[in-house]
């Protein structure tokens, strides 16, 4: 069957099997392998991907089902090559990342956050990345981090030397 959708901000054009979950269609057939396997069944959010901006498993969802929408992956949020996101840089900063196997479905819920919530509170964020498991229980830095980030675009306790 043909999708057509947009990755990223390019048009894109798939043929996929009815079965195939867009999970899949992402890392066999557009080589997007940021966006992590785990659980397959909804449950670990290393699938996480933004569907018109809010955080999908794409593991859950079957590739035709993206017909016409507009899907973010971790690839897409960098500003230019070899540059990161502010969220991104926050959780290098802050040691928001371990294996980095839950990172790009964390990173991508956090910008989710953020977009519609600049300035949340602690327990604002623990909610939003609490279906979102990390194997290895970084969570007190990747909350760090999304604080970091939320001031950063606030303007506030920007790097050294960027100001
Ligand atoms: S792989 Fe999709 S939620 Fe775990
Ligand atoms: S950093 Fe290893 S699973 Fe989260």
């Amino acid at each position: 069957m043909s999708v057509s959708l947009t990755i990223n901000g390019a048009a894109r054009h798939l043929d996929v099997e009815p079965r195939t979950t867009l999970l899949d269609a992402l890392r066999d057939e557009m080589r997007l392998t940021g966006t992590h396997v785990g659980c397959e069944h909804g449950v670990c959010g290393a699938c996480t991907i933004l569907v018109d901006g809010e955080p999908v498993r794409s593991c859950l969802i079957f590739a035709v089902q993206a017909e016409g929408l507009a899907i973010t992956t971790i690839e897409g949020l960098a500003p230019a090559p070899g540059e990161l996101s502010v969220v991104q840089d926050a959780f290098c900063e802050m040691h928001g990342m371990q294996c980095g196997f839950c990172t790009p479905g964390m990173i991508l819920t956090a910008h989710a956050l953020l977009k519609g919530n600049p300035n949340p509170t602690r327990e604002e964020i623990v909610t939003a990345i609490s279906a979102n498991i990390c194997r290895c229980t970084g969570y007190g830095q990747i909350i760090e981090a999304i604080q970091l980030a939320a001031q950063r675009l606030a303007g506030s306790n920007m790097p050294e030397g960027s100001l």
